[in-house]
């Protein structure tokens, strides 16, 4: 499945990029709003595209191997200071963030992003890095458990989840994505089928 880049008219738009643009994707997924914005700078232009996962890197690596107006890195975009003092490059015309869930890392089940797929609970993007999220839900207090679900996630009953999740890992750890499904499921059954 190929992610369609989203309102790829209107970012091109807002960028009006022009010949000979510098430009970042600090996001580039499966490299679709990259492979837009080339066609804009034109030959004398640079891309330089930037994504913490792994797998989207390869993917890029496909496309643009060939293309030497595109320098790929493999970096979290709060990094770019540093990647661009790396790369020598004084000064971008645009960057672009499209910050979120790839449908790539929510359609692979190792990647355990998605509860319509059973897998490993990991939800890194990057997995090189950090602890899997089935680490942390096993050593995170119930206060540190509720303020990670309401301030990234934005979960109005983040304390009831963190209640439920520390009450049941005392009987097993919370390690599949499916755990943590049955595990919502019990603290407010209609959660999963508003979603
Ligand atoms: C919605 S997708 C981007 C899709 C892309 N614009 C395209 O056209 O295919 C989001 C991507 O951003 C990456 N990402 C999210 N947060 C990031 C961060 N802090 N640093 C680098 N990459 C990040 C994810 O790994 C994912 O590949």
């Amino acid at each position: 499945m190929r992610h369609n880049p989203v309102l790829l008219q209107e970012v091109l738009e807002h960028l009006a990029l022009k010949p000979g643009a510098v430009v970042v994707d600090g996001t580039l997924g499966s490299g679709g709003h990259a492979e837009a914005m080339l066609q804009r700078i034109g030959p004398e232009g640079k891309l330089i595209g930037v994504d913490q996962d792994a797998d989207a890197l390869a993917r890029c690596r496909g496309m643009f191997e060939q293309d030497a107006r595109v320098t790929l890195v493999h970096e979290n975009f709060r990094n770019l200071g540093s990647v661009m003092r790396e790369l020598n490059v004084a000064g971008v015309d645009a960057v672009l963030l499209d910050v979120g869930t790839s449908s790539e890392q929510l359609a692979d089940e190792k990647r355990g992003f998605s509860f319509q797929a059973k897998g490993d609970l990991d939800m890194r993007m990057n997995p090189e890095i950090g602890s899997k999220a089935s680490e942390l839900l096993a050593r995170l207090s119930e206060k540190q458990i509720s303020t990670i679900l309401y301030e990234y996630g934005e979960e109005r009953n983040a304390n009831r989840f963190a209640r439920t999740i520390v009450e049941a890992r005392r009987h097993s750890a919370i390690q599949t994505t499916e755990a943590l499904i049955g595990i919502l499921d019990q603290a407010l059954p209609e959660f999963l089928s508003e979603e």
